[in-house]
């Protein structure tokens, strides 16, 4: 195996390099503190792996992202939701009884257990569909405990997972129909599972929804682009979070709580809110633009960059064509497309955005999609949570599956006081300067 060597004064050690079978490089490193006492620092952890993977693969310099090998183009064209949740999941695309079993299941665990429909009743109308999704995905352990165990068996992990696939959509549906105060509609066993949650969203007692092919196929490649991306920010959290080996439900929890900020799932929420504040101001996309490039000024261009891809994001350049083609059909003279669009040409453009390669990712052209299929803007992130998790899944069962497992636990260089007595508040009263140094 190929070294390199590390020198720290009068010393040295040999560090072993691992490669990936994209011909990614490493440097191993987990014997460093142990042998030197040194650690490192990453902040934002730019240049650390936390794990070896064999779900996704992301090239970001060439624009390439690929599921267990298969390209998220081919995918994206020719694959189902849950065919491609199957493949995440289980390293490989499910032959006929695999799909078969799978689908039987995800329709037999598609409702929530009725006690559960309370916890709707306690939230306000108003309460964000993020902070409903959490709680209600953290509340499944409650209602459906399989709580992992040192020989926890297979069948309880595909009864976890199925369950969070199928339920997430109900739940996400529910939380839909408490804010704008209609009755549920239950899930039907004979649709298919992007079809389902249509019918969940917008079907009503007086009226049916008629589920529009098109948009069926939108939402389908929606959830596909979306499902697994490494190890991003809540991924690398319900991995965190997961190897304290806390139960399945619990850690999808945390991954949805990391995927809300704006900086991370939240952005294509910002993407139609910022496109909004354009239109209704009625800024020039020249304003626009000055203010993303003014350090001063807190706007910036969301949908615009992205940490990993730093040419073109390919989920990116799937979503723009189906833009297209549902603008064409349904949407043509909408302000906030013709914005969008305006914005995307004088942003590819301008040579600030040039410089710091900085292009339109996926949230950019995503929120846009799911505006045209009705879904409302602070849904958006819950859109993204149910594409993610099949990624999430995947991605804690694998961490579960390597060995050694480790507990996630970094480190940190304190830079804080290095000791100070206490001073009793007496001596604080009397003299507001005594800190004890
Ligand atoms: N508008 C204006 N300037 C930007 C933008 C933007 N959207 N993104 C980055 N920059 C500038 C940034 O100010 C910095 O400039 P300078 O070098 O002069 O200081 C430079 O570009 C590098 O940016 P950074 O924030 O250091 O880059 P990062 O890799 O840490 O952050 C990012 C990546 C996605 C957080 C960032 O580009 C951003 O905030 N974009 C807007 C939010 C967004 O669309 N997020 C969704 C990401 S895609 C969904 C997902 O996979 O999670």
């Amino acid at each position: 195996m190929e070294k390199i060597t590390l020198k720290y004064g009068d010393n040295s050690l040999e560090l072993p390099l691992l490669e990936g079978t994209q011909g990614e490089r490493a440097i191993d490193i987990s014997n460093l503190r142990y042998s030197t006492g040194l650690i490192t620092l990453d902040v934002g952890y730019q240049n650390t792996g936390s794990c070896l993977s064999s779900i996704t693969y992301i090239d970001g310099d060439n624009g390439i992202l690929r599921y267990r090998g298969i390209p998220i183009e081919e995918l994206a064209e020719k694959a189902t939701f849950t065919e491609t949740a199957f493949l995440l999941i289980y390293g490989h695309l499910p032959n006929e009884s695999e799909r078969a079993v799978f689908s039987q299941r995800l329709t037999e665990n598609s409702m929530i257990h009725e006690e559960m429909l309370r916890f709707f009743d306690g939230f306000p109308p108003s309460a964000h569909p993020m902070a409903m999704l959490s709680t209600m995905v953290n509340a499944l352990s409650v209602y459906y405990p399989s709580f992992f165990t040192e020989s926890f068996e297979s069948v309880t992990f595909d009864m976890m997972a199925v369950r969070l696939i199928s339920k997430i959509r109900t739940i996400a549906a529910y939380s839909y129909k408490h804010s704008i105060g209609e009755p549920y509609v239950y899930p039907k066993h004979d649709l298919r599972y992007c079809a389902n949650f249509l019918h969940m969203m917008f079907s009503s007692p007086v009226k049916p929804y008629q589920v529009d092919p098109d948009i069926e196929r939108a939402l389908n490649m929606l959830l596909i682009l979306h499902a697994d991306h490494e190890q991003n920010c809540s991924t690398s959290t319900v991995r965190l979070v997961g190897s304290s080996r806390v139960n399945l439900y619990a850690s999808i929890c945390a991954g949805i709580c990391a995927l809300w900020g704006p900086l991370h799932g939240g952005a294509n929420q910002r993407v139609i809110e910022m496109l909004e504040e354009i239109h209704t101001r009625g800024l020039s996309i020249e304003q626009c633009i000055a203010m993303a490039k003014d350090r001063n000024n807190p706007f910036r261009l969301y949908g615009f960059g992205h940490r990993i891809y730093k040419n073109y994001d390919p989920r990116a350049k799937i979503l723009k064509r189906m833009c297209e083609t549902l603008i064409s059909k349904y949407w043509y003279d909408e302000p906030l497309t013709k914005i969008a669009m305006e914005l995307e040409r004088a942003g590819l453009n301008d040579e600030y955005f040039i410089e710091r390669k900085l292009y339109p990712n996926v949230d950019f052209y995503s929120g846009l999609l799911y505006r045209m299929i009705g879904i409302p803007t602070d849904m958006f992130t819950v859109m993204f949570a149910i594409g993610r998790l099949p990624g999430w899944i995947a991605q804690w069962k694998e961490m579960h599956d390597t060995r050694p497992f480790k507990i996630g636990r970094p480190r940190q260089i304190y830079t804080g006081h290095t000791i100070r007595r206490y001073v009793p508040m007496e001596e604080r009263q009397s003299d507001p300067e005594a800190q004890g140094d």
